[in-house]
């Protein structure tokens, strides 16, 4: 067995050039996550934002009821597309109610449940996290019309755009004859807008959040 020979160091203007080229490829790839699909705003979005607006949309403040339905909670974490937290970010949520209607004068349904909050908006943490106690919203609307169950999402972080979406839920039937579900670009885009259920005490469903 022969050994090849120990070249002397390659100081050639090549191998110097090269040499860098060599090191950022043996370097891992950081893993970029695609942005979250924006959506429409819908025309529900508060005219006015509820006096209590907080993390949780079961109860109103200074009522004594709680909103009728499934009480569920949203959780997840706003990141930026290379995975790191964005702490501070305001995350605001709106839905239908347990009977599919908004808190809006545009709604043509009914009034809504005076004892769900209907909007609820928080900061995330500095790990990105965010948390809401809703009820799980019904579908509406009717023929091409209708809506699959979805929350509104509208997320919104220093120095970057501003992202308006929604949140579908998983194993619903309804999704896929539901057409703004339909029209997201392919699976991955689907898959993005839709929760992941976790095991807990309440039915929790994790939306994670990716800000361009
Ligand atoms: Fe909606």
């Amino acid at each position: 067995m022969s050994l090849s020979p120990i070249r002397p160091l390659d100081l050639s203007r090549r191998g110097l050039i090269a040499a860098p080229a060599v090191i950022l490829l043996a370097r891992p790839l950081a893993a970029v996550v695609l942005p979250t699909p924006a959506q429409m705003r819908g025309p529900y979005y508060p005219t006015v934002k509820p006096t209590d607006s907080d993390m949780d949309l079961t109860e109103v403040k200074g009522r004594p009821g709680r909103a009728a339905g499934e009480v569920i909670e949203i959780v997840g974490r706003v990141l930026s597309a290379r995975g790191g937290p964005i702490g501070g970010a305001t995350v605001e949520i709106w839905q239908a109610d347990h009977q599919g209607r908004y808190h809006h004068p545009r709604e043509s349904a009914g009034s809504a449940d005076p004892n769900f909050q209907g909007f609820g908006a928080v900061r995330t943490t500095a790990t990105g996290d965010y948390l809401f106690r809703t009820i799980r919203p019904r579908y509406y609307g009717s023929g091409s019309f209708m809506r699959t169950p979805h929350v509104h999402f509208r997320v919104v972080a220093e120095g970057r755009p501003e992202l308006v979406s929604q949140m579908y839920f998983p194993g619903e039937a309804m999704n896929a004859r539901d057409a703004l579900f339909r029209a997201l670009p392919g699976e991955a885009a689907r898959d993005a807008l839709t929760a992941r259920e976790e095991p807990a005490d309440l039915p929790r469903y994790r939306f994670e959040i990716v800000l361009a």
